[in-house]
């Protein structure tokens, strides 16, 4: 199994200033913990400044967002290629925020996926049910819904290399956690969909996180909760000390 993965999502904050200090912080303080495979994922604005930054350090960078073209008549958008070329390793791709606030479909973020696995750059494919779905009992039916079509077209060999992180749409800046035993269940889920998918073999790799108000204070039961891989991580990785305390539940 590749070892645990910890992503900072910064969402729209931080200038590129503001982005460096935190990417300098974390750097400093994760020296000691290569175990984990840490990721900054700071906004579109700031990716050159943090891979400069964190260039060297065995910390990987990470967009938030992709358009699935090389190039093109798409104004706005950020490429595959330039993601590359600007030190990114990983996307996030389907983030609840994208599905829900500038409505992707699973459409397209079956087309961005497969255009990142085209690049090689590593997806943190995002999927969860919103708190009405939950109380319809409708949560295994829309994570199916959401990685069957995410991950229709890749192939058994590009499987690998994707990351899923479950994310809870009610969960997200909520402060309202899933609790160890929820993110279990749907983790244990996701695996489910993927072996049947792709074959025990190939998904084996496939770390799969969770993500959802995670702070310092609930990151060691979650980090501990069976078939939880890594955690993705918005508002308490803004704080370098907040994150650093998640990163060490891994240690
Ligand atoms: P949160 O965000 O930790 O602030 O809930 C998580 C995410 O949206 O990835």
């Amino acid at each position: 199994m590749k070892p645990p993965l910890v992503v900072a999502n910064w969402k729209m904050h931080g200038t590129r200033v503001e982005a460096q200090n935190l990417a300098r912080q974390i750097f400093n303080g994760v020296k000691d913990q290569w175990n984990v495979e840490v990721v900054l994922a700071p906004p579109f604005t700031a990716l050159a400044t943090v891979a400069d930054e964190l260039r060297g350090s065995g910390l990987r960078l990470a967009a938030q967002n992709v358009h699935w073209k090389e190039e093109g008549a798409f104004t706005g958008e950020i490429s595959p290629k330039m993601l590359r070329e600007t030190g990114c390793t990983f996307v996030l791709i389907g983030h609840s925020e994208r599905r829900h606030l500038f409505d992707e479909n699973d459409q397209m973020v079956a087309k961005k996926m497969l255009a990142l696995l085209r690049a090689d750059l590593w997806p943190i494919l995002c999927v969860g049910e919103t708190l009405q779905e939950r109380k319809k009992g409708m949560t295994r039916r829309v994570i199916s819904r959401q990685l069957t079509a995410a991950l229709k077209g890749v192939s058994k060999d590009a499987i690998e290399n994707i990351n899923v992180a479950y994310e809870p749409v009610w969960a997200i800046g909520t402060g309202h956690t899933a609790t160890p035993d929820q993110a279990s269940d749907a983790h244990r889920w996701i695996r489910d969909v993927m072996n049947r998918l792709f074959g025990t073999t190939k998904t084996m790799q496939i770390r799969i996180l969770y993500g959802g108000s995670v702070r310092p204070e609930n990151a060691a039961e979650l980090a501990r909760a069976s078939e939880v891989n890594g955690l993705l991580v918005g508002g308490a990785s803004l704080k370098a000390e907040e994150f650093l305390r998640i990163i060490s539940q891994f240690a």
